[in-house]
C-alpha cells in the first residue's frame, strides 16, 4: 500500500473546515494536526467536524515544534500568508497556501526565497485551475483552435449574500488583502493570465464604493437593528461561527454581524480592469456584488473562433468563423466539492506531488504573478493612471 501524505490544516475557519473535511475523508492523506488561535473556535468546529486525535496547537511556531506533517495546508487570513508560509517553508514543510499567494508582491518575493532555499514544493490556491469549465478553456486557448487570441472579456457576479460578506468580514479592509480585487479575484487574474499566455504589461482600472456607502448606517450591528427587512441582515452567510459566537455575534473577538454599510472599510463594490499582455492579448474584467445566481463568465476572441463559457450553464459554446460551425461543449462538475468540484481535484493534485516527485501544479509564479497584477490594477484605481509593469516585477 502506498504512504499517505501526513498533513496539518492551519486557520480552522472557512475555508480551513473545508479542507479538514476534505483530508478526512481522503484515502492518500492523514489529517495529523489543526492550528487555530480561537480555543473557543478550535473546540466548537472539531465537536462538529467529529475531529478526533488530532491535536489543535494554538500557534504556527507550536504546530512546527510539536506537530508531526509533511504537509500543510495555510488557510489563514491574507495578510497571514507570509509570515506562515515562510515559517512552514523554513521547517522543510511542503505548502498549500491559500489565494492570494500574499497581498503584497514583496511579500510573494520573501515566500519564493523561503521556497527555493528549502526546496518546498507549494501550491497556491487557485482551485479555478481545475474548474471543469476553465481547464477545458485553458485547453482550447492553447490548443490553437481560436486561432491568434486577440481579446479576452472576464465577469465574476458574487452572489449577493456572499458580495456583503466582504463589506463586514476582514477583506473589509485594503491593508488586510490588498483590495477586493486581489482578495476575491486573484483567480479570475489567474485564469485572463494563463489564457492569454503571456505576462501583463500595463493596467488601468476603474472602482469605487457607490452602493454601500456610511451615510445609510442606522446600526453598528445587525443584531441592534430593528430592520427585518432588510436584504443585507446578517444570517450567518459565508462565515463558520462556533457555537457562543452564533448566540452573540457582535460580541466576538472580531464580530461577524456589521452592518454592510459600516464606516470601517475601504474597499470598492464594483470594479472594472482592463490588461494589456506582452503578447498582444487585451483583457478586460469586470466585478459585482449583487448577484441572484453567483456565477463567472469569459469570452476569449481569436481570429478564427470565439469561445464563451458560463459557470452557470456549465458548457462551453464555440463559433468558428472558418468552418462557420458552433461546437457546444458539457462541462458538468464531476464532484461535489466548492468552486464546481474544484476543491477536491485540487486537493488530489497537491497530495499527489508531495507523494511524488512531480513539482507542484500551480506554483510561485502563478501567485506572484498574480499578486503583481492586483496590485497594479489596485495602484490604477486609486491614481486614475494607467500603470506600467515592468517586467522585473515578476522575478524573485
Ligand atoms: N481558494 C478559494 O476559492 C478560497 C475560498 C475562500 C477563502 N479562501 C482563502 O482562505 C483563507 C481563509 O479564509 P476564510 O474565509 O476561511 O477566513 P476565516 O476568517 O473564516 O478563517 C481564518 C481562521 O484563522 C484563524 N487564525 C487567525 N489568525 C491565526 C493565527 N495567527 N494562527 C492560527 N489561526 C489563526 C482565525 O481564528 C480563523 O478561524 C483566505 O486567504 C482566503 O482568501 C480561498
Amino acid at each position: 500500500m502506498k504512504r499517505k501524505c501526513k498533513m496539518a490544516v492551519v486557520g480552522f475557519g472557512q475555508r480551513g473546515c473545508a479542507y479538514v473535511k476534505m483530508i478526512m475523508d481522503h484515502p492518500a492523506a492523514e489529517l495529523t494536526a489543526v492550528c487555530e488561535a480561537s480555543p473557543d473556535r478550535a473546540e466548537s468546529f472539531a465537536r462538529e467536524l467529529g475531529l478526533k486525535g488530532v491535536p489543535i496547537f494554538r500557534s504556527v511556531e507550536d504546530l512546527i515544534a510539536r506537530g508531526d506533517f509533511e504537509a500543510v495546508v495555510i488557510t489563514l487570513p491574507d495578510y497571514l500568508h507570509g509570515v506562515s508560509a515562510i515559517a512552514c517553508c523554513n521547517a522543510g514543510k511542503h505548502v498549500m497556501l491559500e489565494k492570494p499567494m500574499a497581498p503584497t508582491a514583496a511579500e510573494c518575493r520573501e515566500i519564493i526565497q523561503a521556497i527555493i532555499r528549502n526546496n518546498c514544493k507549494v501550491q497556491i490556491g487557485f482551485v479555478l485551475r481545475h474548474h471543469p469549465i476553465f481547464r477545458r478553456v485553458i485547453e482550447i486557448a492553447r490548443s490553437g483552435e481560436l486561432g491568434q487570441i486577440l481579446n479576452i472579456t472576464s465577469t465574476e457576479h458574487i452572489g449577493v449574500m456572499h458580495g456583503a460578506s466582504y463589506m463586514r468580514r476582514w477583506h473589509r479592509k485594503t491593508a488586510n488583502s490588498g483590495g477586493f480585487i486581489l482578495a476575491k479575484c486573484s483567480h479570475d487574474i489567474d485564469i485572463i493570465s494563463t489564457v492569454a499566455g503571456a505576462p501583463a504589461v500595463r493596467v488601468a482600472s476603474f472602482g469605487s464604493l457607490d452602493f454601500f456607502t456610511p451615510d445609510k448606517l442606522k446600526y453598528r450591528y445587525c443584531s441592534q437593528c430593528p430592520d427585518e427587512t432588510c436584504r443585507f441582515r446578517f444570517k450567518g452567510e459565508m462565515v463558520r461561527m462556533s457555537e457562543s459566537e452564533k448566540n452573540a455575534p457582535s460580541k466576538a473577538e472580531k464580530p461577524f454581524d456589521l452592518c454592510v454599510y459600516n464606516d470601517d472599510k475601504d474597499v470598492v463594490d464594483h470594479q472594472v480592469a482592463i490588461i494589456d499582455y506582452a503578447n498582444g492579448v487585451k483583457a478586460n474584467f469586470a466585478l459585482n456584488l449583487f448577484a441572484q445566481v453567483a456565477k463567472r463568465t469569459i469570452c476569449v476572441a481569436g481570429t478564427e473562433a470565439i469561445l464563451y463559457a458560463d459557470t452557470a450553464d456549465e458548457s462551453i459554446t464555440l463559433h468558428n468563423s472558418v468552418t462557420g460551425k458552433t461546437r457546444k461543449i458539457d462541462c458538468k462538475a464531476e464532484n461535489t466539492s466548492g468552486h464546481g468540484g474544484s476543491d477536491e481535484a485540487f486537493l488530489d493534485d497537491f497530495i499527489d506531488c508531495v507523494l511524488s516527485d512531480r513539482p507542484s501544479g500551480v506554483d510561485f509564479r502563478a501567485g506572484l504573478s498574480s499578486t503583481v497584477i492586483g496590485n497594479a490594477i489596485e495602484e490604477a484605481r486609486l491614481t486614475n493612471k494607467v500603470v506600467e509593469i515592468p517586467q522585473e516585477a515578476y522575478l524573485w
